[in-house]
């Protein structure tokens, strides 16, 4: 569990912005094509709706344009982007090249595919690049999983929707918001959620589950105990929408109440790399955090990955 060095260069979010799929599918739309129901998605998973539609780089360069027109900042003034996504429009180039280029941006701009842990990950790697000297990193987290969703398999299908949400990250003179963070990886887990390549996505939905509460509880404790914070002392949580069962059993077992959990999956269902920064960002009516608030991201996904990261929001 490494521990933020003292007196490292810090940073803030700036400016951020969200888009989602172009077409709203209800869970009714998705009875004309499967054997499943409104109650039996509602009550099994939370979620009512989802959207879907659009590439990886549209709704890339949507949210990424949101961001850096709310931070003000020069386009040419970002030294890096980074892109999370496990949905890339090819395989050669990154998506993040096309981002870079439709954004006006002249630096550096790479992919991070670290499934639903994405945003998280590149939210670490980007203090990193800050801490080295950058002043500015765009920080996207776009999937557009419908694209490798099977539309007749109910197993998979209920769960997962095209999203992104973007961040501008500046450096501050102060030691900036991030107290503590982990990042985790278990790659013997890999075959109980999967997609070859031009395949749609393979899941065992109850082995997932159930690892699911484990390692997200595991690694936001790691984070607390990494910035020497307890779970009382959390405002908000912005946990990973992938179901809201696993939500309610990760706040239940962190001793988090769930009133202080973002909660977005009602609308926008399980957009992996877009799923935090849509519960930090997005306007869905969820709790939010305010100026002083100590927030804990916490994520888990494909390979399995987790992730997490307690922020001081507002902290210059
Ligand atoms: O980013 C990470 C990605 N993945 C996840 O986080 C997935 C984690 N897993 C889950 O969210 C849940 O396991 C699922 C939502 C995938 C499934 O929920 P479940 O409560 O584990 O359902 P189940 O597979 O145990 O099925 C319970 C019942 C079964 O019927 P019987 O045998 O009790 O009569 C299923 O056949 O519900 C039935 N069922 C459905 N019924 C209507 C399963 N899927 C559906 C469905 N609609 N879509």
């Amino acid at each position: 569990m490494p521990k933020i060095p003292q007196n490292v260069r810090g940073a803030r979010f700036t400016g951020w912005g969200t888009s989602l799929g172009h077409n709203t599918v209800t869970n009714e739309d998705l009875t004309k094509t499967m054997d499943t129901n409104d109650e039996w998605i509602k009550e099994r998973t939370g979620i009512h709706r989802r959207h879907i539609g659009g590439s990886t780089a549209e709704l890339s360069i949507a949210s990424g344009s949101a961001a850096l027109q709310m931070s003000g900042v020069d386009p040419l003034s970002i030294d890096a982007l980074i892109l999370a996504t496990t949905t890339p429009d090819r395989c050669v180039p990154a998506t993040s090249a096309t981002v870079q280029n439709a954004l006006g941006l002249r630096c550096g701009a790479f992919d991070i595919n670290a499934a639903c842990s994405g945003f998280v990950y590149s939210l670490v790697n980007a203090h990193g690049l800050i801490a080295m000297g950058a002043e500015r990193v765009l920080l996207i987290g776009t999937d557009t999983l419908a694209r490798i969703t099977d539309w007749t398999d109910r197993n998979t299908a209920i769960l997962f929707a095209d999203g992104s949400g973007a961040a501008v990250l500046e450096s501050t003179t102060g030691s900036g918001h991030l107290l503590g963070w982990d990042l985790d990886a278990d790659g013997s887990a890999e075959e109980i959620l999967f997609a070859e390549r031009g395949g749609y996505i393979q899941m065992d939905g109850k082995e997932v589950f159930r690892r699911a509460v484990r390692i997200m509880v595991d690694s936001a404790t790691k984070s607390m105990n990494a910035a020497g914070v307890t779970a009382d002392q959390i405002s908000v949580i912005v946990p990973h929408q992938a179901n809201i069962r696993i939500i309610k059993a990760a706040c239940e077992r962190l001793g988090i109440p769930l009133e202080r959990s973002s909660v977005v999956i009602h609308e926008t269902g399980n957009t992996s790399s877009a799923s935090i920064p849509l519960a930090l960002f997005g306007d869905f009516g969820q709790v939010k955090p305010k100026q002083g608030d100590l927030v804990l991201l916490v994520g888990f996904g494909a390979g399995m990955t987790a992730a997490s990261a307690i922020l001081e929001w507002g902290a210059q």
